[in-house]
């Protein structure tokens, strides 16, 4: 046996997101989930559409504080967990202020169990009337989101929240799923609009990191340090900010291999910039950290089995091939932008003893890359709760609690015992 010692403070947690654990939203998704043609197309599959719709989903929009107990029982310091847009702004320019509250009770109840709220501002879902506005296509959309986030962060600073993710996966998973592979709604197929939406989620980004650190130190007091600068024109340098505050994005890496000719290498680093690197590069330098989605590798690139062979361990639920030291790689691939990382997501979906397996595995690669200089700040497992796996529905399993959707009873897995002892002792043992 052998002991992996995390350094001081590292963070220690779990994430969710709104739309897959709260129930009752009203989204581009739901309206989705629930049409004629996503339910004729599911029963051509022989699939049940009721599986796909979302519902009542965890109901955790009134049970919250029955969950962050179970959370702080595991012996969590941090929490992710994402804010849903729709419910904040149900129509353009008409705020909610009872949904706001409602996330204020939120944070609330995360601090008042000693843990750290890790607020994410959108994790896939749009409010109808931006969607029906062309979501991410129009190009006034920027100005959209941040006006929300806006309204947000103004109502959540004196929560003292230190720790935004602008956006989940939007420009690797959200752009190509929705607007070129066709997996997800509107069910595109159009370069030049996936092109566009990458534009302008990168452009919210931006926008809405100043805005944010704006809210938090306004230019006034800033400018008693610089001269001053009309803020619209000329950006906060990020290396000064006040770090009252920290923003990021979080991306889902993947390992990707490939390449043994010109053909394949070229096609590699085309993939590996548009899957890893592409929202770091045009974004830089306007994050304070780097979220780390992993989950698996990647072998859309031709040649991959050449370069690395066959993995014997699969996620089947979702038929992912697994590659433990993948993050490894990842991680110091990331290293090229300086910034601190937060393991924003990692997760199994499958029996508890591969979830233990799949934790430990990935945490020694984690532990692995701080050893040899990588700024690492926390990890959150994927997922609290077992909840609606977009377009795989309620099928996969990936919560450390398991959640009966008639009853909504929690039942805690063993596997979050394990995770339990290595978040109290900062320190895996295996
Ligand atoms: C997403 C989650 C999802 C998880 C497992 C991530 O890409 O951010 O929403 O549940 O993967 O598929």
């Amino acid at each position: 046996m052998a002991f992996y010692k995390f350094p001081e403070n590292f963070k220690w947690g779990s994430a969710t997101s709104a739309h897959q654990i709260e129930g009752n939203n009203h989204n581009d998704w739901t309206e989705w989930e629930t049409s004629k043609l996503r339910v004729e197309s599911l029963k051509i599959k022989g699939l049940d559409p009721n599986n796909f719709i979302s519902g009542r989903a965890c109901d955790s929009y009134n049970r919250y504080e029955e969950d962050f107990d179970i959370a702080k029982k595991l012996n969590q310091n941090i929490h992710r967990f994402s804010i849903e847009w729709s419910r904040i702004e149900p129509k353009e320019g008409r705020f909610d202020e009872k949904e706001m509250q409602h996330y204020v009770n939120v944070v609330r109840a995360l601090r008042d169990r000693g843990i750290e709220p890790m607020i994410t501002l959108w994790h896939f879902t749009n409010p109808t009337w931006f969607a029906r506005k062309g979501g991410f296509i129009n190009i006034d959309s920027p100005t959209y989101f941040t006006r929300y986030v806006k309204y947000v962060v103004e109502h959540l600073k004196d929560q003292n929240v230190r720790l935004w993710i602008t956006f989940n996966e939007a420009t690797d998973v959200y752009s190509s799923h929705s607007y070129f592979i066709r997996k997800w709604l509107p069910q595109h197929r159009n370069i030049l609009e996936w092109r566009r939406v990458n534009k302008n989620i990168v452009k919210s980004h931006i926008a809405v990191y100043k805005e944010i650190q704006n809210i938090y130190s306004p230019a006034e007091s800033f400018n008693e340090v610089r001269p001053r600068i009309s803020k619209e024109v000329e950006p906060r340098d990020p290396s000064q900010a006040s770090h009252n505050v920290e923003v990021g994005m979080a991306i889902r890496n993947t390992w990707s291999v490939g390449g043994n000719n010109f053909y394949e290498k070229i096609i590699g680093e085309l993939y590996n910039y548009y899957r890893n690197m592409y929202f770091w590069t045009e974004a830089f330098p306007y994050y304070d950290f780097m979220g780390l989605n992993y989950y698996e590798i990647d072998r859309r690139v031709p040649g991959s089995y050449k370069t690395l062979p066959k993995q014997d361990w699969w996620m089947k639920d979702m038929s992912w091939e697994l590659y433990p030291k993948g993050i490894y790689y990842v991680l110091k691939q990331l290293t090229k932008f300086k910034k601190p990382i937060f393991i924003t997501e990692n997760g199994y979906s499958g029996p508890d003893d591969e979830r233990q397996r799949y934790v430990k595995e990935h945490l020694k690669w984690v532990w692995q890359a701080i050893q040899d200089g990588v700024d690492v700040w926390g990890y959150t497992y994927w997922s609290l709760l077992d909840n609606f796996e977009w377009d795989h529905g309620y099928t996969p399993k990936f919560g450390l609690v398991e959640v009966n959707y008639k009853t909504f009873e929690r039942h805690i897995r063993p596997s979050a015992w394990e995770y339990a002892k290595i978040c109290k002792d900062n320190q895996l043992e295996y």
